[in-house]
């Protein structure tokens, strides 16, 4: 099922490949999957309705050759700190993936902030997920069908940094169950292709 697909180093995306029903939200003129927005504007109207700052989408689709230049960019950076190419490599896939392998060009996966972050030269920061709002998420955006992608207590199997910013729509149902299972979607996928048999 489409809104299940696993894009990692593993199982990346045809570098042609474009999701179908992308659409623009208006306030941050990002482009996402109509369901992933749709889940987006109730999950801010929850966190709304408990007093908390709603979201702004910093990031959403990206096509191939925009995550290929991020990527070259991060890699650049390790590079010129003396790194040979595969390390620089490795290192910067931990926190950018590599041209084919990110989610994002899936348009299932959305990177936020808080309105009072979201103007930070680098509004996606790891005390993301101290504040009110990110410890919410991290509880409730399950409700609306996000999961969490990469944890802390993850990286050794997503193969990424701890993102706290960064939720993956996969629908209500299996993010309730990744959830109460302690699941990242690596470890979904692979348990119900288990089930199946
Ligand atoms: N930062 C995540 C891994 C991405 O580039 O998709
Ligand atoms: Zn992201």
């Amino acid at each position: 099922m489409y809104t299940l697909q696993l894009v990692n180093r593993d199982y990346p995306l045809a570098s042609h490949f474009v999701p179908s029903h992308l659409t623009q939200d208006k306030q941050s003129r990002i482009w996402v999957c109509k369901v992933a927005l749709k889940a987006f504007r109730a999950l801010n109207k929850g966190l709304e309705k408990k007093g908390l700052s709603s979201l702004f989408l910093i990031s959403g689709y990206r096509p191939y050759a925009y995550q290929e230049r991020l990527f070259e960019r991060k890699k650049q950076v390790f590079l010129k700190q003396g790194l040979d190419d595969k390390a620089a490599y490795n290192k910067a896939s931990q926190i950018i993936a590599p041209p084919g392998c990110s989610e994002h060009q899936l348009g299932l996966a959305i990177d936020v902030a808080t309105w009072s972050m979201k103007d930070l030269e680098d509004p996606l920061i790891i005390s993301f997920g101290e504040t009110k709002e990110g410890c919410w998420l991290q509880n409730y955006a399950p409700y609306y069908g996000f999961i969490l992608r990469y944890p802390l207590d993850k990286t050794t199997i997503t193969g990424v940094s701890y993102e706290p910013w960064h939720y993956r729509y996969v629908g209500k149902e299996h993010a309730l169950t990744m959830q109460k299972r302690q699941f990242t979607l690596e470890e979904y996928t692979n348990f119900l292709k288990k089930e199946s048999f």
